[in-house]
């Protein structure tokens, strides 16, 4: 086995031991994959850059330490969550995450913005029942998938790293639970739901409580398992009011003009 060949068995495998392993995952995805490839609009990527930030910050690792057993993102995206707060610690409002699971991306996302000496309420907001609204675009998906979690898990996290940031929001973002972010502006949003219309539902919510110059991140945009929130991500190409950058590691980032 090469490097690059135990670098991603070992990715891989510890995504799957916290998304609860099964046969079925752990086969569809290289296949998806493989499948995304040949359709001709995906391909491998590997950046000849080899900068990164996140093996030398101690203060990231030292949180990033406490929340990987309950994340499903990788480490190169937690790294961007945590730098990108810092680039908006001048535009006012809360922090927003919709999609939260476990609770890991939202608690390092609280913890650093407590580091910051920033004190806006973050919210982390889920059905803890898993994906809803799955539709024609989403078709490795099916309402409910990402349900192996709780409130009470992310609560015994938040508690653990004594955030006191945190509120938690139970219900379908934003229909069920929105009413209950009081904040008056929001600086930084982050869409981690999987699938096309909850993507855009959540957007159309938060863009106009934005404040200029806030930043809202798209997980999962061009993963192959993810093609709706890729199309919703390329949707918002163009239009006057943001400026849309497709990172390699996943995240489409969205600014507000
Ligand atoms: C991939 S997981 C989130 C991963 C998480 N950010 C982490 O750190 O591992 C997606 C989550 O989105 C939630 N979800 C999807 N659509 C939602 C919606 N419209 N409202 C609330 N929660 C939603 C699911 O219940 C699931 O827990």
């Amino acid at each position: 086995m090469d490097g690059s060949t135990r670098f991603y068995a070992r990715y891989y495998g510890g995504l799957l031991r916290r998304s609860g392993f099964s046969l079925a995952k752990g086969l569809a995805l290289p296949l998806v994959r493989a499948e995304a490839v040949r359709s001709g609009a995906h391909a491998m990527a590997y950046p000849i850059s080899t900068y990164a930030p996140w093996q030398s910050d101690s203060e990231f690792r030292r949180v990033y330490g406490k929340v990987r057993a309950n994340t499903l993102v990788d480490i190169w995206r937690c790294h961007e969550l945590w730098s990108l707060l810092a680039e908006v610690c001048e535009i006012p409002g809360a922090v927003v995450e919709v999609g939260v699971w476990r609770g890991g991306s939202g608690a390092l996302m609280a913890a650093r913005m407590a580091g910051l000496g920033l004190g806006d309420p973050v919210y982390l907001c889920d059905t803890w029942e898993g994906v809803v609204k799955t539709g024609p675009d989403d078709i490795y998906y099916h309402d409910g998938e990402h349900a192996d979690t709780s409130k009470a898990i992310v609560q015994a996290l938040v508690a653990r790293m004594g955030l006191a940031n945190v509120q938690l929001l139970q219900g379908v973002f934003p229909e069920e639970t929105a009413a209950q972010v009081t904040a008056d502006a929001l600086r930084l949003v982050h869409v981690d739901v999987d699938v096309y219309q909850s993507a855009k539902d959540v957007i159309e919510w938060a863009w106009p409580r934005l404040s200029s110059g806030g930043v809202a991140v798209f997980d999962d945009y061009g993963f192959p398992a993810c093609p709706g929130v890729t199309r919703f991500v390329e949707e918002q190409r163009r239009m006057p009011d943001r400026l849309v950058l497709h990172n390699l590691n996943g995240h489409g980032i969205v600014i507000k003009r």
